[in-house]
């Protein structure tokens, strides 16, 4: 069984398109790789999706250090990437490979994510020399929300697909092994795409780019605060999980569960001692405590 790399992810450029999607435990890792999925990002969108936020702003280190540890455990052969959480690689490089090298070692994972486009070409150059592969992101941001205004479609004008552009180049020769496009115009994802000696994973970024990255709840339906319209549902899993809850809850309403194929026994005699310890026990006389002769 060989494992996904981050050299194998550059190989694959040109030659076939790569599937990538969120997981946040064992469970989702092990169905996505079941499934064919080559990457698995331990996203921080499990800020929304997993932890309830409204934003991926309030994750920590030590909450993403927890579902990626889960999803190592439970990936065989993907590529398992980190994210890197809001605030914990802008203030300095030192600090940012710190914690970058605490999803490999600590976390299993085999790569870190981070967001940003030039700004961030110094923490990533650093990571690379020390070993940690590292893929970009660009385009809608989510850790930029309170800058960004929203969560917008970005690149509209000329002059930003430009700086998206410069921005893409600039992480790919700081040393990333590919780079998400998120919400982006087509053209410009395809134009990204062409020149960028690395693959690009699109997101909302049109069909052109190397490889397509879907957060697992999207996917599978289990998500219902927002619809992105770039998202496509592939199953209703949400609906089917109430289905079946529903059906448990009044099954224990009405007493129908367990039924007696769920039930463990034991044996005849076992089961008369037993009673009859306990009978034994209940009418026995209980003891004063203010009685002087009990111990
Ligand atoms: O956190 C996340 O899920 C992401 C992807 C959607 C690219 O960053």
């Amino acid at each position: 069984m060989t494992r996904m790399t981050a050299p194998a992810v550059v190989a694959a450029k040109g030659v076939r398109k790569l599937p990538m999607l969120t997981a946040y435990d064992y469970a989702a890792a092990r169905l996505a790789e079941a499934a064919g999925i080559d990457l698995l990002l331990v996203g921080d969108s499990l800020a929304m999706v997993v932890l309830g936020h409204e934003d991926t702003l309030s994750v920590t280190m030590e909450e993403m250090l927890h579902h990626v540890r889960a999803v190592s455990r439970g990936a065989q052969k993907a590529l398992v990437i980190a994210d890197m959480p809001f605030m914990s690689y802008q203030a300095s490089v030192a600090e940012a490979v710190t914690n970058a090298g605490r999803f490999l070692k600590e976390g299993r994972a085999g790569a870190v994510k981070l967001e940003g486009g030039r700004e961030v070409a110094p923490q990533v150059r650093a990571m690379v020399a020390a070993g940690i592969p590292v893929l970009g992101h660009v385009g809608l941001t989510p850790q930029h929300v309170a800058a960004l205004g929203g969560f917008k479609v970005q690149s509209k004008t000329a002059k930003d697909a430009a700086e998206l552009f410069a921005d893409a180049m600039a992480l790919a020769e700081a040393g990333c092994f590919g780079v998400v496009l998120e919400c982006i115009p087509a053209p410009v994802a395809a134009a990204v795409t062409k020149a960028l000696p690395v693959p690009t994973i699109g997101i909302g970024a049109g069909p052109d780019c190397d490889g397509q990255v879907l957060v697992f709840h999207d996917v599978l339906g289990l998500y219902d605060r927002i619809h992105p319209k770039f998202v496509k549902q592939y199953a209703e899993l949400g609906k089917s999980a109430v289905e079946a809850l529903t059906q448990y809850a009044q099954a224990v309403t009405k007493g129908t569960f367990p039924g007696p194929e769920h039930v463990f026994s034991m044996a005849p005699e076992a089961h008369d001692t037993f009673l009859s310890m306990i009978a034994a026990a209940t009418s026995a006389k209980p003891t004063d405590p203010n009685d002087p002769s009990n111990p």
